[in-house]
């Protein structure tokens, strides 16, 4: 097992450390030669103008990647698209009929919820595209188009590389649909392309300042709770690192959306209680940074992963990670890589076990 793990003390951290590798994998697979090509793994535009509703469902990390996707999907379909939590999806089944995609995805390919909610839509006659990392999983055997996501083996049971990954899965598919629909420019899709291409960099570049986190987590640990804050598509992010922490430090996490912050929870914010902030949208900048300063008001402790060029969000916050600028829609490929940093370190110095937490299993295939 030791070797397995090439160097590294645990497996999620070896994850963690693939991750420019494996999203490089998984862009040059889906833009063989720099083009947009998904072949058989997508639908053809005749397929598509025949979708009137599209879509996402998923559980835990999976789910998170799902959602946004599913925002990538309507900024570039200029389309209102939806997301539900697998096990909940059933409860919504009118909705779904043979002028329904549902987009389903997820690591393993097996997880129950997941595969019960691909089946009932399937017999209600939705078209099903299956976002996986497993080649040969029951989802994405039953699928009618399935995208790998080339993450290569994930052992830890909580989820990176496989996130990240699915992330760029999602963004080809939509550049895809866009494309095909034609709602984008050519220049609009070069312009993805080319940037989607400087990801692995930009995660290599956070990776290898890895020194501060051990700090950090000193000061979380202790906390019974944390909160984690954003808005838009840094709220999607800002689940992601909640879950993160949740699962492997077992202290409460809980994500918000930063404006609704002050329409109730605001009132469990007292002296010390760390909140992160997720600040990456350059038109959502002043309002965040005005919710930090709300927090801190209240004697909080807020630590801000903001993009590099916001350099007031410094002088606001107690401790601040700057992560490098993308477009807005890639940003949670950046934004998750310090809360999955940090949820690791925490770990680690409460002492529990990073690689199999209690309670927890890598897939879980009973509803
Ligand atoms: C389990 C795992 C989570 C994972 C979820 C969905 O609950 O502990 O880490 O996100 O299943 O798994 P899937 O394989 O469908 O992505």
């Amino acid at each position: 097992e030791a070797a397995s793990k090439d160097g590294y003390d645990h497996f999620m951290l070896k994850e963690i450390y693939e991750q420019p590798d494996v999203i490089k994998k998984s862009l040059d697979n889906k833009f063989p030669h720099g083009k947009l090509n998904l072949m058989d793994q997508s639908f053809s535009k005749e397929e598509l103008l025949s979708i009137e509703t599209i879509y996402f469902t998923a559980c835990g990390t999976a789910y998170h990647a799902a959602e946004v996707g599913m925002r990538a999907m309507e900024k570039l379909l200029h389309k209102k698209c939806q997301s539900e939590i697998a096990s909940e999806l059933k409860y919504y089944q009118p909705f779904i009929d043979e002028k329904t995609l549902l987009i389903v995805v997820s690591q393993s390919g097996e997880t129950g919820d997941t595969l019960a909610a691909m089946r009932e839509a399937k017999e209600k006659g939705a078209k099903i595209l299956a976002v996986t990392n497993v080649v040969g999983s029951s989802i994405a055997r039953e699928a009618d188009k399935v995208i790998y996501c080339n993450a290569g083996p994930e052992i830890s049971v909580a989820s990176t590389k496989a996130y990240t990954t699915q992330l760029i899965s999602l963004y080809a598919l939509a550049i895809d649909f866009a494309q095909k629909l034609n709602c984008i420019s050519d220049q609009d899709v070069e312009k993805y392309i080319k940037e989607l291409y400087t990801l692995p960099s930009k995660v290599q570049e956070l990776l290898d300042h890895r020194e501060k986190y051990k700090d950090l987590a000193e000061k979380i640990k202790g906390a019974k709770s944390i909160f984690y804050l954003g808005r838009g598509i840094d709220y999607l992010s800002a689940k992601e690192g909640a879950l993160k922490l949740k699962e492997i430090s077992y202290i409460n996490a809980v994500a918000f959306q930063s404006g609704e912050l002050k329409h109730g929870s605001i009132a469990l914010l007292e002296d010390g209680l760390p909140v992160v902030c997720i600040i990456s949208q350059e038109n959502l900048v002043d309002k965040s940074i005005s919710n930090v300063k709300e927090v801190k008001a209240r004697g909080a402790y807020a630590l801000a992963i903001a993009q590099k060029n916001f350099k007031n969000v410094q002088e606001v916050s107690d401790d601040t990670i700057f992560i490098p600028e993308t477009l807005d829609i890639f940003t949670p490929v950046l934004s998750v890589l310090p809360q999955q940093l940090l949820a690791y370190e925490t770990s680690l110095a409460l002492g529990n076990d990073v690689d199999k937490p209690r309670n927890l299993a890598k897939s879980v295939t009973v509803e």
